[in-house]
């Protein structure tokens, strides 16, 4: 299989006209981070602010994001960051599964150039796309399985934190295992 560089896979997702949510996006949203981090983080979709930048998680749920790694000793630098789908779907509904479909080889490409040791899915899409369809948020965030040597867990997405704030510990807890593992495997 071919691989590609971060520049070249951004400007196929830059131009990318795969899904009907081309039409609708302000700018597609090619993951970011540090392409050498063993910990691959993966959202479900751009919202409004991040159409507007072009940069996943720049609104509110960022912030959440940030103080979560930075409560466990990590910072945005030390992890790379995607989504799903790479453009942002019309008032911020569910990506449907098509769209999911036609957005999966950008995801593949990421992760080849990656090669993490460890991948967290933020929310329930992510979790359902990457480990499993009938995976279950609320009573499986935080634990781990191993799939042809790569981790895989999940998190509550920030944005749900954000709807519902005593979800906000259990969210700290599991990133305090996230960086427990990346402190195993590294
Ligand atoms: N929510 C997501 O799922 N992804 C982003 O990039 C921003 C908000």
């Amino acid at each position: 299989m071919e691989l590609y560089t971060y520049e070249e896979l951004k400007k196929f997702v830059d131009h990318c006209g795969r899904c009907s949510l081309a039409q609708g996006r302000n700018r597609a949203v090619m993951g970011k981070g540090n392409l050498h981090s063993s910990v691959l983080f993966i959202a479900e979709g751009p919202g409004r602010n991040e159409d507007r930048d072009g940069v996943p998680f720049t609104g509110r749920s960022g912030e959440v994001l940030d103080q979560l790694l930075q409560k466990v000793g990590m910072r945005r630098e030390d992890i790379y960051l995607t989504n799903i789908v790479k453009c942002h779907p019309p008032g911020n509904r569910d990506p449907l599964p098509q769209e999911q479909e036609a957005c999966m080889p950008y995801l593949k490409y990421e992760t080849l150039l990656l090669r993490p040791k460890l991948i967290v899915c933020l929310g329930r899409i992510a979790a359902q796309r990457i480990i499993r369809p009938d995976y279950r948020i609320m009573r499986e965030h935080g634990t781990f399985i191993c799939r042809k040597n790569v981790w895989l867990t999940s998190v509550y997405h920030p944005s749900a934190i954000l709807r519902d704030e005593s979800k906000l510990p259990e969210a700290e807890a599991d990133f305090r295992k996230i960086k427990d593992k990346l402190g195993e495997l590294e």
